[in-house]
């Protein structure tokens, strides 16, 4: 009976151990993963609107050319760029207000699918308002958004190509 007792307690030991070793183990894992998620790249605020910029020169100049495939594209790629500012730089307090472009761009939105080049100018100078109220809002109001009035991407081709 001694025997067992002992043998019993021997083999616990070594569990308890083994756990401990895991324990170990993971906390390792953890760390360096820690680690990881730290150094993880991450596009600043500025980066994600350097982008929008883009897109919304792209956007004026495939409504101005009744593009509306790529207009389409490219008002996505700015609502993408507001989600992933909400989502990555949740920590900017501007981000709390980002959501006023957004009737701006569903009124575009709306205009591409009409196809409608009136209703794409207003709802274009809306959105180009909007920016600039929130660059205000934001004490960033010596950056000044407007209309662009020539086409800087010239390895581009804003004109609907019938491709064959
Ligand atoms: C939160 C409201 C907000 C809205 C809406 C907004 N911006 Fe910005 N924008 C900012 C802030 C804040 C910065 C400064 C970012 C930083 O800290 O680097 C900025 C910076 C910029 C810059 C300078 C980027 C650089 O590094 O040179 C451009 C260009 C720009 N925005 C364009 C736009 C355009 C175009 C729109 C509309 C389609 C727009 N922004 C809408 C808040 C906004």
């Amino acid at each position: 009976m001694k025997q067992l007792l002992l043998i019993i307690s021997i083999l616990g030991l070594f569990a308890c151990n083994r756990q401990k070793d895991n324990t170990k183990v993971l906390q390792k894992r953890i760390d360096s993963l820690e680690h990881k998620l730290v150094d993880t790249y991450k596009p600043g605020f500025g980066e994600f609107m350097t982008g929008i910029q883009a897109h919304h020169t792209k956007l004026w100049f495939a409504g101005q050319n009744k593009n509306w495939k790529l207009a389409n594209f490219e008002v996505h790629e700015i609502m993408e760029a507001i989600e992933n500012i909400q989502k990555f730089q949740k920590e900017r307090k501007e981000s709390q207000v980002i959501g006023m472009i957004n009737p701006a761009l569903d009124s575009i939105n709306n205009a591409i699918q009409q196809k409608d080049p009136v209703l794409f100018k207003k709802s274009y100078t809306l959105l180009t308002n909007t920016c600039n109220a929130c660059h205000r809002d934001a004490d960033f109001e010596f950056n000044v958004v407007k209309i662009p009035d020539a086409q800087p991407f010239s390895n581009q081709d804003f004109k609907v190509n019938e491709l064959k």
